[in-house]
């Protein structure tokens, strides 16, 4: 695992979006999995910007996003289809087609999900893997528990998730209790990731990653150190 320190939020998010526009000149058909949630906003905004002075081209590029709440359709602004749209994928040129999140609505979550794995092999699998952690070590919405999902499937999302997500919603009550979500093997399968930290909520799990001597489904992330190709990205107040 290789660790990199940046001084704030800003350069921690030009860092993480540096590496992306590299990567897409290098291959301009690349596969990118793509999070959602607070940390990767910066990096978006950095790939707009790079984009807007022609530094990026987008239209061979595909997505998948990592999960999206059950429950939630594309046009509810609490979705991870909205927020990609939003945050992202309306501001830069990649064809909507191109782009990947898993549909909370689905009636047949196993059938899907399945699916959803096939879809990322067709494309010849992801090249470049983008992360955010959980307060809890969780990656995607795998979530600390006695064993991790392979592929994409439904879980049950914890309190502690439900708790720190509910500062997007009007009230926790209205926070799903269940995701679809990548699994443990989809991200691992990633030729390359970079997993993001920022800020003091993130310290104590960033410590506990970084400093772990075992592997345990306890703390999801902790399997990325059998990745041979990770790199995260941290600011300094997560460190
Ligand atoms: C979101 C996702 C989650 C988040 C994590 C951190 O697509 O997969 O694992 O990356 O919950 O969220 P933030 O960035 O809001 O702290």
């Amino acid at each position: 695992m290789k660790v990199i320190v940046t001084k704030n939020y800003e350069d921690m998010s030009k860092k993480a979006a540096d590496i992306v526009a590299e990567e897409i000149k290098k291959n301009k058909n690349i596969v990118l999995g793509l999070p959602t949630g607070g940390t990767p906003k910066g990096m978006y905004k950095e790939l707009i910007n790079k984009y807007n002075k022609n530094e990026v081209d987008f239209s061979y590029v595909k997505t998948f996003n990592l999960d999206e709440y059950v429950g939630l359709d594309g046009n509810n602004p609490n979705s991870y289809r909205y927020f990609m749209n939003e945050t992202f994928f309306d501001h830069v040129n990649i064809p909507k087609e191109n782009t990947h999140i898993p549909d909370g609505m689905v009636k047949d979550p196993d059938g899907y999900g399945k699916m959803y794995d096939e879809m990322i092999k067709q494309t010849g699998g992801i090249d470049l893997q983008i992360l955010g952690i959980g307060t809890n070590g969780h990656i995607a919405f795998n979530e600390p528990d006695e064993a991790l999902g392979i592929g994409t499937s439904v879980v049950e999302l914890t309190k502690s998730t439900i708790e720190s997500n509910s500062r997007f919603f009007d009230s926790i009550d209205d926070v799903p209790k269940k995701a679809i979500t990548m699994g443990i093997g989809s991200i691992m399968k990633a030729k390359k990731i970079i997993l993001l930290a920022s800020g003091e909520s993130k310290k104590e799990i960033m410590n506990k990653l970084l400093n772990t001597t075992s592997v345990t489904t306890y703390l999801p992330a902790s399997l990325l150190h059998l990745h041979n190709d990770v790199t995260v990205i941290m600011d300094e107040d997560a460190n």
